[in-house]
């Protein structure tokens, strides 16, 4: 209710709000979460909570109303249709030079994502975070992410034989014809549960082409792992159509938060303030880092410092399709859970993943989402005139990361005799440089905050999501932001409450 007072406010249900609600309740302390999106709860006419990839209907994507696929052409034409505005699962956020795809409900990321649970390899930490102790990341706090997601990997046997996972053995041995390594890859999807999706004994998923809108089975997404087990604590409540929009000192102590409550089309039905004694913003790196940057401008927040709202990156995402020939199909059926990569980190600087193409037809395509190491970073700033928080990428920035992807790809397309897709991405477009999967930074860790995610000058507020991470991660960051953010919880739990 407008006007309450309690003791932690967190701002965000995705990997690193959840994780700090469950750990805070677990030692007993009374947790509200914020949530902008919808709860995702509850089954629309058609019995399903989500939409499928190949039918978005309005549960698609976050107030707009014309679908934005991430590959929004096939065999050259366009694809996007019309959709009802609605307050829908998947945001397609636009910037000037960059479109950033992210998680809009209870859950965050975790409900429209692909659940690749990568960690980092070692020898790469210390340019995923420079600061921070890889000793204890490895032994403790990586394995503590692993084992809160729920992450597992397929059945190697079950890989070889299903034709579920055709064109990932394709994509192995193209990769391998060329002496790339190629690496299974772990997922938080329930492995048991696709291989009886195969067998037909169970409603299909992931292998009925659901993952981009989310899926009606399967995935352990936050809901069904950290929420659920927040939720039984008894400790935290979600409250799910709210934004954020301001945190600001209040006179007697603690932190006067303002929001705004939505209806289903966006509008704006309500505004409520509360006060809390702490607020951890894990709104993700575009959401914590715009609300940052918008109140040290406006003076709510005028002591955080000059970092905040610097060292943006995309992760390098870049994505590309390459056309096999007919006596290499990849498969009429294919899973929407990736399994394997292509690592070529070392030498290349790219690790690509063996991403599906589920149409449903045969396409003689390989699709490829590469991670890389592009050095650009990009910087979020106020735009008083126009009252939003502008990002100054620029889509030239890509350039480096698809040098980096053809290491990769050129060799391949040399060894098989074949070429790039350019009907994927536009009429003669090759690479998919326009987006992100993976938005990090804004708030990096020693930087804009110390080492453990506090924000200096305002005591009691915290950063603990994917804006505390310098721009890459060398793989997909989902792990790293649990287990930064499980190490950062686990450290201020003693010190701080
Ligand atoms: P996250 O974005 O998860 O959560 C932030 C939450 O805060 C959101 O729910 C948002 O609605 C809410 N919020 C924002 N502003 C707010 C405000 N002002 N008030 C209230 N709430 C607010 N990663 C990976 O490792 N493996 C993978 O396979 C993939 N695949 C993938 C596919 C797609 C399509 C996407 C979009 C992303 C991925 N990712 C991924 C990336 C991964 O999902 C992402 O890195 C994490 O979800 C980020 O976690 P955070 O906790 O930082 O924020």
């Amino acid at each position: 209710a407008s006007g309450a007072r309690v003791p932690v406010l967190v701002i965000g249900t995705g990997y690193g709000g959840a994780v700090a609600a469950l750990r805070l309740a677990e030692a007993g302390i009374p947790v509200h979460m914020v949530e902008m999106g919808m709860a995702w709860d509850t089954p629309g006419p058609d019995g399903k909570v989500f939409c499928g990839t190949l039918q978005p209907d309005h549960r698609s994507y976050w107030l707009r109303t014309r679908t934005k696929a991430p590959l929004n052409y096939f065999i050259g034409f366009p694809i996007d249709r019309d959709i009802p505005r609605y307050t829908g699962v998947l945001d397609a956020e636009e910037f000037a030079g960059i479109t950033v795809y992210q998680g809009r409900g209870v859950g965050g990321g975790s409900l429209v994502n692909g659940g690749m649970a990568v960690t980092p390899r070692r020898e790469n930490f210390a340019s995923v975070l420079p600061t921070v102790n890889a000793e204890e990341m490895y032994s403790v706090y990586y394995p503590r992410a692993n084992a809160g997601l729920g992450v597992g990997a397929v059945d190697p046997a079950w890989f070889e034989s299903t034709p579920w996972y055709q064109y990932a053995r394709v994509g192995r041995k193209h990769a391998q014809r060329s002496g790339f390594p190629f690496v299974f890859v772990s997922d938080v999807y329930d492995w048991d549960y696709m291989e009886a999706e195969a067998a037909g004994t169970v409603p299909k998923s992931a292998l009925a082409g659901e993952i981009l809108y989310g899926n009606n089975h399967g995935k352990r997404s936050l809901q069904r792992t950290y929420l659920a087990r927040a939720a039984a604590t008894g400790r935290v409540a979600v409250t799910p159509l709210h934004k954020v929009t301001s945190v600001a000192p209040a006179s007697g102590g603690g932190y006067t938060v303002l929001m705004e409550q939505l209806d289903t089309t966006g509008a704006v039905v309500a505004t409520k303030a509360l006060t809390a004694d702490r607020v951890f913003f894990a709104a993700g790196s575009v959401g914590t880092s715009k609300l940052l940057v918008k109140l040290k401008a406006t003076g709510a927040l005028p002591r955080l410092n000059d970092e905040v709202g610097r060292g943006w990156g995309d992760n390098g995402n870049v994505m590309c399709g390459r056309a096999n020939h007919m006596w290499d199909p990849t498969g009429t059926r294919q899973s929407t859970i990736p399994c394997a990569g292509i690592d070529n980190w070392a030498a290349g600087g790219a690790f690509a993943e063996v991403a599906p193409l589920p149409t449903g037809i045969e396409t003689y395509a390989s699709f490829y989402l590469s991670i890389t190491a592009n050095p650009h970073r990009a910087r979020f700033t106020w735009n008083a005139a126009a009252g939003r928080v502008d990002l100054d990428w620029q889509t030239a920035w890509k350039q480096p990361s698809i040098t980096m992807a053809r290491s990769i790809f050129d060799k391949i397309n040399s060894t098989e005799g074949t070429i790039y897709r350019t009907d994927l991405f536009g009429a003669y477009k090759i690479w998919g440089d326009h987006l992100t999967y993976h938005p990090l930074g804004g708030a990096v860790l020693d930087r804009a905050t110390d080492n453990l995610g506090r924000l200096p000058g305002h005591p009691g507020l915290y950063v603990i999501d994917g804006s505390l991470i310098p721009g890459n991660t060398t793989v997909n960051p989902l792990v790293t932001i649990t287990a930064l953010a499980e190490r950062n919880i686990a450290k201020l739990l003693p010190t701080d409450f």
